[in-house]
Parts: C-alpha cells; sequence; structure tokens
C-alpha cells in the first residue's frame, strides 16, 4: 500500500485493510527504535490547542526517524496574534516543512488546512471531531495488549458527547465489526448521528449510565475526561466533572477489566489505580511513538 502525499484527517478514510497495514509498520517501528532515514525532511506541528502526548510523541518520532521538527512554542508567539489567518499561516509553513500536524479548536479545521497545504496533513485533533493518530495509537494499544483486535469489548465511559478520541475510535472498531458499550450521563450521550453512523455498521451497540451494570461484558474500559473546554455552561461542568470515579473499588471489583484513557486525566482515575496490572493508560500513550513514526514515515514515502 502507498501513502506518500496522503492526509490523515479523519478514521473514516481509512479501510481494515489500511488500519491492519498501519499498524504492521508500527509493531516495525516498536522494534527499530533509531533510524535516519528521514534525515533531510522537516515536520511543522501547528497547535492551536494545548498538548502534552500528541505534540510530543509526533517531536520524538521525528527526532528518532532522523528529521527536524519546527514548530510555534505558543500561538500568541506566532503572526495569528496580528491577525494573520490559518490560510495564509499554512501557505507559508508548506514552504518551510515536508509535513504539516495540526491541532485546532474548530472541527473541520483539519480537513481545511489539507486543502490549503501542498504538503500532507496529519489531524492531531480537531475540536470534537476526530483524532486520527490517537485512534491509531489506541487500537496498536488492543492489539498489543489482547493480541488480536477481534478479542475487543469495549465500553467507553465520561464525556461522550464531546470526547474526540471516542468518536474517532468507536468509528474505527465499526469497521471490525466489533460491539460497543456506551458509559455516560444523559447529557453527555454520544451524538445521535454518530450512532446512526455505527449502526450503519450493524454492530451491537449499548448505552447506559452504570458502569457496574456493564462490567462483566466488557474486556477493555476507556475512561475519558469530562472536557471542561467544550463547556458553554461552567455549572453543568462543575455538576457533572466527577460523575464517574475509577478507584480500587471498581478495580477489585471487576479484576478481568484493562483501563485504557487517552490521557490527561484530571481525576477520573485514581492514583492508586496506575498500579493495577489492567491500568494500561501509560503504556498506551508511549505506543503513540512507534505508531507516530510510521504515520509520519508512510505519508512521506519512506
Ligand atoms: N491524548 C491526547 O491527545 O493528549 P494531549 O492532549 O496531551 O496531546
Amino acid at each position: 500500500m502507498n501513502f506518500k502525499g496522503r492526509d490523515i484527517i479523519s478514521i473514516r478514510d481509512f479501510s481494515k485493510e489500511e488500519i491492519l497495514f498501519i499498524l504492521e509498520r508500527a509493531s516495525f517501528f516498536d522494534k527499530n527504535k533509531t533510524s535516519d532515514h528521514l534525515k533531510e525532511k522537516v515536520m511543522a506541528t501547528l497547535f492551536f490547542e494545548p498538548s502534552t502526548r500528541t505534540r510530543l510523541s509526533f517531536e520524538t518520532s521525528m527526532a528518532q526517524l532522523g528529521g527536524k521538527v519546527l514548530s510555534f512554542d505558543d500561538v500568541n508567539s506566532s503572526s495569528i496574534v496580528k491577525g494573520e489567518s490559518l490560510h495564509d499561516t499554512v501557505k507559508m509553513v508548506e514552504g518551510y516543512c515536508d509535513l504539516i500536524v495540526v491541532r485546532h479548536p474548530k472541527e473541520g479545521a483539519a480537513r481545511y488546512v489539507a486543502e490549503v497545504a501542498s504538503v500532507p496533513v496529519i489531524n492531531a485533533g480537531d475540536g470534537s471531531n476526530q483524532h486520527p493518530s490517537q485512534t491509531f495509537t489506541d487500537l496498536y494499544t488492543l492489539q498489543k495488549e489482547l493480541g488480536d483486535i477481534s478479542k475487543t469489548k469495549i465500553g467507553f465511559v465520561g464525556d461522550l458527547k464531546y470526547g474526540r478520541t471516542v468518536h474517532s475510535l468507536s468509528l474505527a472498531l465499526a469497521k471490525f465489526g466489533l460491539p460497543i458499550v456506551f458509559i455516560s450521563p444523559k447529557s453527555l450521550r454520544m451524538p445521535q448521528d454518530l450512532i446512526e453512523e455505527l449502526q450503519s455498521f450493524n454492530i451491537k451497540i449499548i448505552e447506559e449510565e452504570s458502569i457496574e451494570k456493564v462490567a462483566n461484558d466488557i474486556n477493555i474500559l476507556y475512561v475519558t475526561r469530562i472536557q471542561k473546554e467544550r463547556f458553554s455552561d461552567l455549572l453543568e461542568y462543575e455538576r457533572l466533572k466527577g460523575v464517574y470515579q475509577i478507584d480500587l473499588d471498581l478495580t477489585s471489583s471487576f479484576p478481568h477489566l484493562k483501563i485504557m484513557h487517552p490521557l490527561p486525566r484530571v481525576g477520573e482515575i485514581s492514583p492508586e489505580v496506575d498500579g493495577f496490572e489492567g491500568a494500561i493508560y501509560f503504556r498506551q500513550a508511549h505506543n503513540g511513538v512507534p505508531v507516530r513514526k510510521a504515520l509520519i514515515s508512510m505519508v512521506l514515502g519512506k
């Protein structure tokens, strides 16, 4: 398969076969940590929203492949604060690099950047919409931890309304025909249009409010943060922020569960759970490096 020059904007754009091919490449990079095959290449990271894992794992990946990274330290230090448009920023940056990685608070912004740019673009998260490199990381984690993605019986819990990682990953799992349980308060349910899109794959979907009621039907509990920055009503956020608490009571009641989280966490997983055998969220974050190495190398045709 040839991915040279391809944009990575939405998991919708990838077939099951292409996903498996990318995971195979990630496995290669997991075993082969460093090389210099991108030593002439430059990757620009344009992050209009904060990030730790995505940005640093992209930058680590490029460094370990021998390439260079250019980025804003802070959007406020760029000419965007003088009023330069996203269009003009991209037209400038494309002349300085071979690949753009962009994160933006607006849904659809990454697709727009890809339409404007003459170099390949990877979406590092656009609003509540998609986060495909996280999805490949999550799928790679499932494959490594369970031995085969087809063994996944996942329950997503938390902010399913705004959580782009859930929106992306659930669509990918639907391509594999896998059942999905969604656990959330009523006001943070999965958007109805996404539920309908998932139903078109003829998969089993359950919506529930209680973790305990479904914990024996799943083997992965994918926990998400309540996304404060997406709420227009902060009182509503305060009401919902502690609604689910993953603690040792839960893990000792359901020791078969593996706990994933795209991170950052802000209280929804107690720190004492970190020592639980099934707590795999830090390994999940570290898997972002081989996965992003695979994505960068593939779109650069190397
Ligand atoms: N998982 C994730 O996207 O984390 P960051 O926001 O720190 O990049």
